[in-house]
This record gives structure tokens, C-alpha cells and sequence, in this order.
């Protein structure tokens, strides 16, 4: 890092303030002794200019498109690496050899299964529960379960609780569909793949075998591999605010899930290809666009704009690739990507749309590929919060051991009553 220095000005007083550089991406001015040093605070809601953390994960840059992790751009790790590759990469910051990979591989595999207890806790919940709402609930139980390794200060407990999260998400949402369809779970079956035991989980029968397509475990993976980890959006900033008290990382996660559930986030997947099929026919596409544009109508495009990309969102254009690939693979078609196809192509050549630099985001397509391979709308966000679990816990590993952390605790601008007596009921 190299510092220089910011020089800031406050009605008769001047203060300093170093200006960190990162290895990409834009400098930042350390604020952290503003407070103690002239008594202001900074005023950031929804935190549009704050850096909230340091972190050698994820890089974004959202004028230009890029989006790396460990340095690696996303196009190269959707086409050549696999999600447990991935998933080693953003733990361990270095892509594995062979026979590591095949460690890490057999190490998740051996974590796959769910304390039979649990089952108990799908009981608990309604048919017709969201699978988030289950997500949440069973993600949560765990912090129960596992007294091995509830240490967080021991990077062994903590990468040991790392591994059982990611390993047992698929089984969780698999068991979620499970549920609110009435069909038997089923145990994970290790001489799969990761992403082909959550596929065997979720759409096989006890009473027949379950055929993994080549080409949809490919997608599939593909599509956990962009959903990855995504630096500091709401849901890892949740797990991270969550962890920064030294909780359980498993209630963290939880904590995530909760986050990841909101329509303006993991949420807009489902809501995307729902809007899509409200759309129907691309001749009604112009009036969806005019609702959208209008600022009486809350109605947004579902899958359009984005905190960070003010450019094309890359994960975007590795899922319109994918759709088509999974069409061929599955031999079908849905008119609903025509519609899709057709939306972005209206929306692109609007002014509204171009002035606020709002381009389709990973959840524009991602519904269309999920649908075809067979997921309710509902399943969207539970494997986007399956893909994300290695996000979020990498990152609560990478905060937990920096030595310098700390409780996080914001701020706020207070425009409340001022101090006031209390008045007896009798004379209010
Ligand atoms: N449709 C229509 N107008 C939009 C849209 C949209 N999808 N997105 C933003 N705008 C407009 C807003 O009305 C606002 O207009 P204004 O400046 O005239 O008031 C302007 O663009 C900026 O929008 P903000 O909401 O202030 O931008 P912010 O960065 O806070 O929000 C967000 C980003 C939440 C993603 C927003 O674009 C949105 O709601 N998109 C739809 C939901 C969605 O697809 N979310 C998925 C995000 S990706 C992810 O979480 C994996």
C-alpha cells in the first residue's frame, strides 16, 4: 500500500487523512481517526463510498465489467475451472494442483451428509414454506450441532466449519425441494460430483436411478461458479457484520441467507423470470418498459441494474451463453428467452436505461436456464445462496484472521427528539 495524503476541511479546522492504495481499484481515504480527532462522523447509508473492509478476494470494476477472483477473471474460471476448483481458489487464494484439488474434492464429499436430527427441523416448517425460509432455518439449526469445532480464534475449527457449510448446502436445498413436494429425501451419493450429488438430490427418486446429464451438470456448475463470491454486496457484508462479534459462523450464514432472500438482491432471480412470464410476448415488452421508466409506478425490470456495473455485468454474458447451451442439451426452447432477448434489446437502445447505465445483471438469464433444467421460481435463491455459502465464508475466514479486526459497529446521523422529560400517563 502506498500512502498519501487527503486534507480535509472542517469550518476552522484541517486534518489529514491518509490515502490507502489497494493493488487495483480506487484509493481510499482511512477516516478511521475522524471521529476521535474532530468529533464528526461520516454519513454513508447504503454505503454507495465506503470501503467497509480490506480483502484480497474479490475485485470488481463496475465501469469496465471486470469481476476477478484471486486475480482470475470470471469468463476464464465459468469455461475452464469447475466449482470446487473455484471454491479452493477463493478459500485458499491459489488455484490447486491436482492432487489438492482432489484432497479438497474428497474432503467436501465427506461432509456432504446432515445429522439424521435434522430432518426433524423440515417437519417444522409448513409445505408451502419458501426453501429460503427452510435455508435459513436449517443453516441456522447447525450452529447447534457441531461443538467440535466452535472455536473461531482456531484456524482449524474455522476451516473445518468452512468445509461443512459448503459441503452440506447442497443437501440442505435439495431437501427443501424435497419437501415441498412431498418426495422422500434423499442421502447424498459421494461417487458424484459436487453438483451432480445436489442434482441426484433434488430431482432423483429412491425407486429409480438418477441419470446426471453431462451438459446440465456442466451449466449447473457453471452457474455456481458465478455466483461464487462477489465482494462486499448486502448478504457477505450481513455475514461479515454477523461474524465481526465472534458468532457462530453457522448462525452467520443464516444471517446471509436472510440478507440473500430480499427481491433487490438474491431475490431477483425468482422475480426476473416471473416478470418474464408476466411479459409473455415481446409485443408487450414496450408497455413493461414505460412502466419501469415511470417514477409514480414502483414496477422495475427485475434482473436490470446493478450497485456496482455501470457496464455490462460479465456473469450476464456467460448466462445468456449458457441458456443456449442447455436448450440444445435438454432439446427444448422457452419463448420466455425471446422475450428476454427482446427486453435487453429494448431496454439497451432507451435513453432511460442508458443514461442510468442499467444493464441486464446475472439474475436477468440465469431463471430462463434454471426453469428449463427443471427448478421452481422458489428454488432461485436457495442455490444462489448454495453457490454463495463459499463467498460468504471465505470471507468471514479472511476477516476473522486479520489481527486488526473489530466489531463492526456503525454510526448514524440522529434527527430524533431531543432530550425531553418523561410525563405520567395521567397527565398525557
Ligand atoms: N428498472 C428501472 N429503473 C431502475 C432499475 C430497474 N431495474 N434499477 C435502477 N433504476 C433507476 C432507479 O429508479 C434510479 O432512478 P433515479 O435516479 O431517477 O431515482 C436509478 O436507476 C438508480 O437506481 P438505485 O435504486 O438508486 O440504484 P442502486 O444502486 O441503489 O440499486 C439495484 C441497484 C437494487 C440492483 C437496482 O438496480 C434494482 O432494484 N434492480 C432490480 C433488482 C435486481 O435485478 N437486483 C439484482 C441485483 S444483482 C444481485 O443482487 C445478484
Amino acid at each position: 500500500m502506498v500512502d498519501n495524503n487527503a486534507t480535509l476541511n472542517l469550518g476552522e479546522q484541517s486534518l489529514d487523512l491518509p490515502v490507502l492504495e489497494g493493488s487495483c481499484g480506487p484509493d481510499v481515504v482511512d477516516i478511521r481517526k475522524l471521529y476521535a480527532q474532530t468529533g464528526n462522523f461520516t454519513y454513508d447509508p447504503g454505503f454507495t463510498s465506503t470501503a467497509s473492509c480490506e480483502s484480497a478476494l474479490t475485485f470488481i470494476d463496475g465501469e469496465e465489467g471486470v469481476l476477478l477472483h484471486r486475480g482470475y477473471p470470471i469468463g476464464q474460471l465459468a469455461e475452464s475451472s469447475s466449482f470446487m476448483e473455484t471454491s479452493y481458489l477463493l478459500l485458499n487464494g491459489e488455484l490447486p494442483d491436482q492432487d489438492t484439488l482432489n484432497d479438497f474434492t474428497h474432503t467436501i464429499t465427506r461432509h456432504t451428509m446432515l445429522h439424521d436430527q435434522l430432518r426433524q427441523f423440515y417437519q417444522g416448517f409448513r409445505r408451502d414454506a419458501h426453501p429460503m425460509a427452510i435455508m435459513c432455518g436449517v443453516v441456522g439449526a447447525l450452529s447447534a450441532f457441531y461443538h467440535d469445532s466452535t472455536d473461531i480464534s482456531d484456524p482449524e475449527h474455522r476451516k473445518i466449519s468452512s468445509h461443512r457449510l459448503i459441503a452440506k448446502m447442497p443437501t440442505i436445498a435439495a431437501w427443501a425441494y424435497k419437501y415441498s413436494i412431498g418426495q422422500p429425501f434423499l442421502q447424498p451419493d459421494n461417487s458424484l460430483s459436487y453438483t451432480g450429488n445436489f442434482l441426484r438430490m433434488t430431482f432423483g427418486v429412491p425407486a429409480e436411478e438418477y441419470e446426471v446429464l453431462p451438459a446440465v451438470e456442466r451449466a449447473m456448475d457453471r452457474i455456481f461458479i458465478l455466483h461464487a463470491d462477489h465482494e462486499q454486496n448486502a448478504s457477505t457484508s450481513t455475514v461479515r457484520l454477523a461474524g465481526s462479534s465472534g458468532a457462530n459462523p453457522f448462525a452467520c450464514v443464516a444471517a446471509g441467507i436472510a440478507c440473500l432472500w430480499g427481491p433487490a438482491h438474491g431475490g431477483a432471480n425468482e422475480a426476473a423470470l416471473n416478470m418474464l412470464q408476466e411479459i409473455g410476448t415481446p409485443d408487450r415488452i414496450p408497455e413493461y418498459i414505460e412502466r419501469a421508466k415511470d417514477k409514480n409506478d414502483p414496477f422495475r425490470l427485475m434482473g436490470f441494474g446493478h450497485r456496482v456495473y455501470k457496464n455490462y455485468d460479465p456473469r450476464a454474458t456467460v448466462m445468456q451463453k449458457t441458456v443456449r447451451e442447455v436448450f440444445e442439451a435438454l432439446n427444448v426452447t422457452d419463448p420466455v428467452f425471446e422475450t428476454a432477448l427482446r427486453l435487453e434489446e429494448l431496454a439497451l437502445s432507451d435513453d432511460y436505461f442508458a443514461e442510468k447505465k442499467l444493464f441486464p445483471n446475472v439474475d436477468f438469464y440465469s431463471g430462463i436456464i434454471l426453469s428449463a433444467i427443471g427448478f421452481p421460481t422458489t428454488m432461485f435463491t436457495a442455490l444462489f445462496a448454495l453457490a454463495r455459502t463459499v463467498g460468504w465464508v471465505a470471507q468471514w475466514n479472511e476477516m476473522i484472521s486479520d489481527p486488526g479486526q473489530k466489531i463492526g459497529r456503525p454510526r448514524q446521523l440522529y434527527t430524533g427528539p431531543t432530550q425531553r422529560d418523561y410525563i405520567s400517563l395521567d397527565k398525557r
